[in-house]
């Protein structure tokens, strides 16, 4: 089998090559097929974005008013989908929620299973742009006891989610821009980031030739864990145990420098980063102008920047490069919007999907091999079997 080398974590392995991502972590600098992400948050929209990764090129008006088209024709969600939410317990996790109802998806959509010609995975892909925004804002509308709702085809695809997720039961729904421009930047921001664990779960997955739909519930699910997109639900807890704690900072970096305490300071650090998170920097910027804008003040953004200065210039997270990344700000703008922080996480799911979507295209068209990682076996050589009636 000739020489393995072991890679855990895969720090230094290669999976692909790929045309979508570009980021250099000692610069701290990120690009979407050539684009800034700080021009991107800035001047584009998450729907053009979401072509960007997909297809590589920015859309003409044209491109992008037949991808909004073809979303809008695909935007029903199969009624037996409402049994599936109905049947989990309010309690359970929107994550949980979300990766089952993904997964379901493909029992009432059969044809988008197995696609592998450009015209089929482009009719899974605007099914699946379609549907997630609809199972987004039911796993959050159950959360909070609303009635289910489906969106407006006036709306824009952000706008629409916003609705989809916020409108009340007998009242009309009133459009907020503040909070449109808010979300549309964090999904933006979110949008991708080559080859993390839940992208590299969705590329290994499909490579198999298991469908989009399910590859994608694969994503959702390694996009939970706290040391992923869950961070994003642990600093916001973190920061209100912190805030509780009378602001005590200083206890909580304790915690995080002792070695025989497991806590980590959440929404700091990050495998590729050796300096700022470019999207932190924007985020911290829009945390401040959305409380602004939106008249509200919150305690726990004090308690984020507080926490921030001192981590920064703590020895500990100076000498092992650990800035904060795109974790740590987010919460605190989705708080502002009124979703509930057990929600965070799907936020950035609904986010990243353009992206896992991008990559599971392209490694499909790329022909890419079954995914398969190797081993270095480590445990015991050949034993003699031993009957159940004389084992001790
Ligand atoms: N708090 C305290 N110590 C830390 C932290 C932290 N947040 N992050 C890393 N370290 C220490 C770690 O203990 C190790 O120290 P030593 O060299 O003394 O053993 C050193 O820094 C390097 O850490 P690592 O665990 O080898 O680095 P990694 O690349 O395997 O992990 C990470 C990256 C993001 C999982 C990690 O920094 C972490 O757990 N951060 C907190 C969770 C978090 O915010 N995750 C969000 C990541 S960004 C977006 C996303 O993926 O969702």
């Amino acid at each position: 089998t000739g020489m393995i080398t072991i890679d855990p974590g895969f720090k230094n392995t290669g999976s692909c090559e790929s045309a979508i991502t570009f980021l250099n972590g000692e610069k701290g600098m990120l690009r979407y097929r050539g684009y800034s992400i700080e021009d991107l948050a800035e001047k584009a929209d998450f729907l053009e974005v979401a072509y960007l990764l997909i297809f590589g090129e920015l859309p003409t008006k044209e491109q992008l008013k037949t991808f909004h088209n073809d979303i809008k024709a695909e935007s029903h969600v199969d009624e037996e989908m409402k049994k599936i939410l109905d049947g989990f317990p309010k309690s359970a996790h929107p994550m949980g929620v979300l990766s089952s109802l993904t997964s379901a998806l493909i029992a009432f959509n059969p044809s988008s299973v197995n696609v592998s010609s450009e015209k089929d995975m482009y009719h899974a892909i605007v099914r699946i742009m379609a549907k997630f925004p609809v199972l987004v804002a039911w796993t959050m509308r159950k959360k909070k006891g609303l009635p289910l709702d489906y969106g407006d085809d006036n709306l824009g695809y952000v706008e629409n989610l916003h609705k989809m997720m916020f409108k009340r039961p007998n009242k009309d729904y009133k459009t907020n821009k503040i909070a449109i421009d808010a979300l549309d930047k964090l999904l933006i921001l979110h949008a991708d980031h080559e080859q993390n664990c839940s992208t590299s779960t969705v590329r290994i997955t499909g490579s198999s030739h298991a469908g989009l739909f399910v590859s994608l519930s694969a994503g959702i699910s390694a996009l939970w864990g706290p040391l992923h997109g869950g961070a994003n639900q642990a600093v916001l807890e973190m920061l209100e145990a912190i805030d509780e704690d009378d602001g005590d900072t200083q206890k909580y970096m304790a915690k995080a420098k002792d070695k025989d305490d497991p806590f980590r300071l959440m929404g700091f650090g990050h495998r590729v980063y050796k300096n700022f998170d470019p999207r932190a920097k924007i985020l911290k910027k829009s945390a401040d102008e959305v409380l602004s804008d939106l008249g509200l003040e919150d305690p726990i953004l004090d308690v984020a920047k507080g926490l921030e200065k001192v981590a920064l210039e703590d020895p500990y997270f100076v000498d092992r490069k650990l800035y904060p990344n795109v974790d740590f700000y987010s919460g605190i703008i989705y708080r502002a919007l009124g979703i509930p922080t057990e929600m965070f996480t799907v936020m950035f799911a609904m986010g990243r999907l353009p992206g896992w979507i991008a990559h599971w295209r392209e490694m499909r068209l790329r022909n890419e091999p079954i995914g398969r990682p190797r081993q270095v076996y480590i445990g015991k050589t050949s034993r003699p079997f031993v009957p159940l009636k004389k084992r001790k």
